[in-house]
């Protein structure tokens, strides 16, 4: 049998008690249930509770339109924002070759576009596709977001002129709502193939819906294993009610505990850079889940070691409001040995013949004890290696995590009502019809 990821809680056991954990997981059984039986607030969002069953049907249909572009394309662009990219980007940027466009051999390239508004950005985009064979993947699930509306209608019109109308057509795939939005439309009236978000899953709960599963499995990572793994983690998590078992209760019980001592920031720590994306995904699904009501924990990141010669200073000593979640891998994917040299002029001959992970691990190690003495909890979740039914084990961990906490909070995890207040602003200070009089308002207070 496989091993699972787990969570181990010894390094906040001096911050929060164990029973007091227990106990908050425990009384954190009835959100599940809430969850379970669609009692509790956003009810109408938990279609991501069954996704690993339920997007079985469509898997065949996601690899032959990945195999269709692979075939008549060497890159694809794929447009989204939020939810509609951050899942894709984790996973590929996971279980990826760190240097691909830099190594030998045929690959298909992913890039990301309509996530900024940034005309540089673009711009500089246009330069790399004007002599590239591209595909474009749009997906926003309202089909009316500006970032990626714009990004489309460059990008359309870009691919239009170099390929023709006809061809253009046959390059684009639209993922979007089954019935409503401006992307539906223009798919119906181009005749785009096309992929539908379903109602009841909001953008950050939607890696394993077409929007994450597409962009996957054009990157060449086996899609089955990514939904497989998140599968494996029903009876662990949302079956098991069993609260001293279930790592997703225990991890949304400590994080609220911890935050209730003052502690409001918690920081995701990769020791692997391929995890950099992860954490960004993780940051919005807690961010946008959490953060309403004037509740909520600060979702940050950092990649170690490498910002441990940054913000390590702050985290060992500035204000002690954080606590840390480290992802450790346990096995590298690569073997690399350090060599001995004779002279030792570098002085590094202590550490020849190990290999570059037991130095990371130790260093891993070191930082929790470090971090530990300086008054920050670590709560430690162990991944066995990085692949792509791991990372579909987190997810699912995760979100069901997430959801519980939300609950705890007592917010609606599901909703994003934040988000409106930038976007009334930005149509209105760009005389979007219907916005005429609040941008009146807007430019009176930027005199
Ligand atoms: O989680 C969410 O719902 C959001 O982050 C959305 O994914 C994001 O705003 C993009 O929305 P859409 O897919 O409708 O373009």
């Amino acid at each position: 049998m496989k091993e699972n990821i787990s969570l181990s809680l010894k390094n906040t056991e001096s911050f929060v008690a164990v029973e007091e954990v227990l106990a908050m997981a425990q009384q954190a059984v009835r959100h599940l249930d809430a969850l379970n039986n669609g009692t509790g607030a956003g009810s109408d969002f938990l279609g991501w509770l069954s996704l690993p069953d339920d997007i079985q049907p469509q898997l065949d249909r996601i690899e032959k339109v990945a195999k269709h572009l692979r075939s008549i394309s060497d890159l694809t662009v794929v447009i989204g924002i939020g939810g509609s990219y951050l899942g894709s980007k984790a996973v590929i940027e996971a279980l990826s070759h760190t240097f691909p466009s830099l190594i030998k051999g045929k690959h298909h390239e992913i890039i990301f576009a309509g996530q900024n508004i940034s005309e540089d950005y673009l711009s500089e985009l246009i330069d790399v596709l004007d002599n590239r064979n591209y595909s474009l993947v749009m997906i926003s699930k309202s089909g009316v977001t500006t970032e990626p509306a714009i990004a489309f209608r460059i990008l359309r019109n870009h691919l239009e002129k170099k390929v023709g109308k006809p061809s253009a057509g046959d390059r684009i795939i639209a993922i979007t709502d089954s019935r409503k939005g401006a992307l539906r439309k223009l798919a119906d009236v181009n005749g785009y193939e096309t992929f539908s978000i379903p109602d009841n899953i909001g953008g950050r709960y939607s890696v394993l819906t077409p929007a994450g599963l597409l962009p996957i499995a054009l990157s060449g990572i086996d899609i089955r294993m990514l939904v497989d793994g998140a599968k494996s983690m029903e009876p662990l998590t949302r079956n098991n009610r069993n609260a001293a078992s279930n790592p997703s209760l225990l991890y949304a019980a400590v994080r609220n505990l911890i935050m209730r001592t003052g502690k409001t920031t918690e920081v995701i720590i990769t020791y692997n850079p391929k995890l950099h994306w992860f954490a960004e995904w993780w940051k919005q699904l807690f961010g946008e889940s959490e953060g309403k009501e004037g509740k909520g924990i600060y979702p940050a990141s950092a990649d170690f070691t490498t910002d441990l010669h940054s913000i390590g200073q702050y985290i060992q000593d500035g204000q002690r409001i954080l606590f840390e979640t480290v992802i450790s891998v346990k096995n590298p994917g690569r073997k690399l040995v350090i060599p001995k040299e004779i002279d030792d002029s570098d002085q590094l001959n202590y550490l020849s013949g190990k290999r570059l992970s037991e130095v990371d691990h130790n260093a891993e190690t070191g930082t929790i004890l470090a971090h530990n003495d300086g008054n920050v909890p670590v709560i430690t979740i162990t991944v066995p290696e990085l692949s792509a039914w791991y990372i579909g084990q987190l997810f699912y961990f995760f979100e069901l995590a997430c959801a519980v906490s939300g609950y705890i909070l007592d917010v609606n995890p599901f909703d994003q009502p934040g988000v409106e207040a930038y976007k009334k602003n930005m149509f209105a200070l760009n005389n979007k019809p219907g916005f005429e009089e609040a941008g009146k308002k807007l430019r009176e207070r930027l005199k």
